[in-house]
């Protein structure tokens, strides 16, 4: 590995969504990062995930299920919630959902094609990272909305791994603790 490459995994940190906007990647630049998304370790190459786009118009669009979604289901909803839900998307010029898309087989563990997409998420951050670009893998209440499921046209074998927000860092993140290696690594003594 080059040094620049250990050195972007040794201090890339996520930048919040609510911190991430313009410039976000050109097509080819958002073309390099989904390529490297989708050059991951894939037992069988079953390619377990698939990529959903939100930029332009599209972004304020889902933001009106969210919010139509948060109406319905909040017995007491506030102005102040329904117009954050309406702006999630257009927190960053870009938003990728990773879908986990867990195909029929006995040969790979559903777990084994869940952690593969996972993977995907974490190449994209990288890969944003690399490319100058700041962004954050996030979940938050949507990701397992029902409601919110069948507006992104999610089927039975499909759930959301991850929405990546991508953008430009309005300002520089702090770093956070990080855990203590003595505490995570041990050598196996049978
Ligand atoms: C699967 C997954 C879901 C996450 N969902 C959220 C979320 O909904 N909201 C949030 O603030 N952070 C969420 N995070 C955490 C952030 O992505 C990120 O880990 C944190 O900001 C620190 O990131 P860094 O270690 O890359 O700097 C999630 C992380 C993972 C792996």
């Amino acid at each position: 590995m080059t040094d620049s490459a250990i050195d972007l995994l040794l201090t890339r940190r996520s930048v919040v969504a609510n911190k991430l906007g313009d410039p976000g990647p050109s097509e080819e630049e958002l073309g390099r990062m989904l390529t490297a998304a989708a050059r991951v370790p894939d037992h069988k190459k079953l390619v377990p995930w698939r990529f959903l786009l939100f930029r332009g118009e599209a972004r304020a669009a889902f933001g009106r299920v969210l919010e139509e979604t948060y109406r319905s289901e909040d017995p007491d909803p506030s102005e102040g919630r329904a117009e954050t839900e309406a702006a999630r998307f257009l927190r960053a010029p870009v938003v990728i959902a990773v879908v986990s898309h867990v195909r029929d087989t006995k040969v790979v563990p559903e777990w084994e094609q869940v952690l593969s997409a996972g993977a995907a998420c974490q190449n994209l951050l990288t890969a944003a990272a690399a490319s100058g670009y700041a962004a954050q893998w996030i979940t938050e209440w949507y990701a397992y909305s029902d409601r919110v499921r069948a507006a992104l046209g999610l089927a039975e074998n499909e759930r959301v791994a991850g929405f990546v927000y991508v953008g430009t860092a309005q300002e520089p993140p702090t770093e956070r603790t990080r855990p203590d290696l003595d505490d995570i690594v041990s050598d196996w003594r049978g």
